[in-house]
């Protein structure tokens, strides 16, 4: 097989956020052995591989990446049905909302709560996408991967992925690059409706039509259009602080949003904190702004650099902490 190299691509073409600068080289791959072929190719150049999925939750240096960019692209779907449920194996090049859809429409259930999240599926498990009282996490059976060490397709158990939130295995482990991600859902009804958006569904809407169809409503409220302007949906991750730093917060500001997580720490609402505690909703500098319906969504104009985001990240991350004394994280990747 003969690759198909490009030098010198605009990598803001290829992200959501439409900034930053061009790729060395970029290779789009479409099937196993051509992913081993671009590896092989990054190796031989002595430069990096990214291994590039819908690019809606990275941000691009200015200066551009030097080295390879991957375009992962290998498609494929193949459902396998049992009594009561169904495996599907989805090709890491696969757009999720694609496969969403398609297996709501199949009246499976499981996915329906992840609805119009943007990306491909290989990307999923990396950040472990969730949204709505689901984790993509709650729905892998196991992850195929390109070992570029051992050289080798190996397959990854739920449990190997390390999965907790917005984390995994993968986001560790540059080496290992996702080419199949097979989810398992349910033919009996599962109906997760506990965010609160949600929870008043009607019963004859309790589908995973019917749920797709509200999560979809909800999420049009509240994400601005990704035709319109640049974004890469949340920025910033909610932060999970110590349960007594959350004590002195919450007698401070007792109305923030608070979510139980493991390992003794409490989640709390970022959103909440930038919109209500720092009045930062709507707020922006030139290009770069806080999204005027969640302020968790950063939003950038076609004008921006993504040095005017970061400069952005950086006055915002400041504010919060003067406020709260919390360190935030970005929930985007950055190359
Ligand atoms: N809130 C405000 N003001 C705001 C935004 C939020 O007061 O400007 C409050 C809301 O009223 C609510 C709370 O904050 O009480 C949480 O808001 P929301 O339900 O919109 O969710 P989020 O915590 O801001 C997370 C995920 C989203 C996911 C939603 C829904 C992260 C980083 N983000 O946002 O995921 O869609 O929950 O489950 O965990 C993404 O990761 O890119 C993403 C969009």
């Amino acid at each position: 097989m003969t690759l198909t190299v490009q030098e010198k691509v605009r990598l803001s073409d290829w992200v959501s956020f439409k900034t930053g600068g061009e790729a060395r080289y970029f290779i789009e791959v479409t099937t196993v052995k051509a992913l081993q072929e671009a590896v092989a190719f990054s190796f031989e150049k002595q430069l990096p591989f990214y291994v590039l999925g819908g690019g809606t939750n990275m941000l691009v240096s200015d200066a551009g990446y030097e080295g390879v960019i991957i375009k992962m692209n290998i498609l494929g779907r193949t459902y396998v049905a049992s009594t009561t449920e169904v495996t599907l194996e989805a090709g890491a090049g696969e757009s999720f909302d694609a496969i969403v859809k398609e297996t709501t429409q199949k009246s499976l259930w499981g996915l329906e709560n992840l609805s119009h999240i943007p990306g491909t599926v290989g990307a999923t498990p990396v950040q472990n996408v969730g949204a709505y009282g689901v984790e993509v996490a709650d729905l892998i059976l196991h992850v195929t991967v390109y070992d570029v060490v051992a050289k080798k397709i190996i397959i990854l158990d739920n449990t190997e992925c390390d999965f907790s939130y917005r984390h995994s295995f993968f986001k560790e482990n540059k080496n290992i690059i996702i080419v199949s991600v097979t989810f398992v859902l349910s033919l009996l009804p599962t109906p997760k409706l506990s965010y609160a958006d949600i929870a008043t569904l009607p019963a004859d809407k309790q589908t995973p039509q019917g749920i797709r169809n509200a999560i979809i409503t909800i999420r049009s409220a509240k994400f601005p259009d990704w035709n319109v302007v640049g974004t890469a949906g949340s920025f910033f991750k909610n932060p999970l602080i110590t349960r007594d730093h959350a004590k002195t917060l919450l007698a401070k500001y007792p109305d923030i949003p608070t979510y139980s997580s493991p390992d003794d720490m409490v989640k709390v609402s970022l959103g909440y904190i930038l919109d209500k505690l720092c009045g930062l909703k709507g707020f922006s500098i030139g290009p770069v702004g806080l999204y005027e319906k969640q302020a968790l969504v950063l939003v950038a104009t076609k004008l921006a650099t993504t040095n005017d985001i970061n400069n952005f990240k950086k006055i915002i991350t400041e504010k919060v902490y003067l406020k709260t004394f919390i360190h935030i994280e970005q929930e985007v990747t950055e190359i």
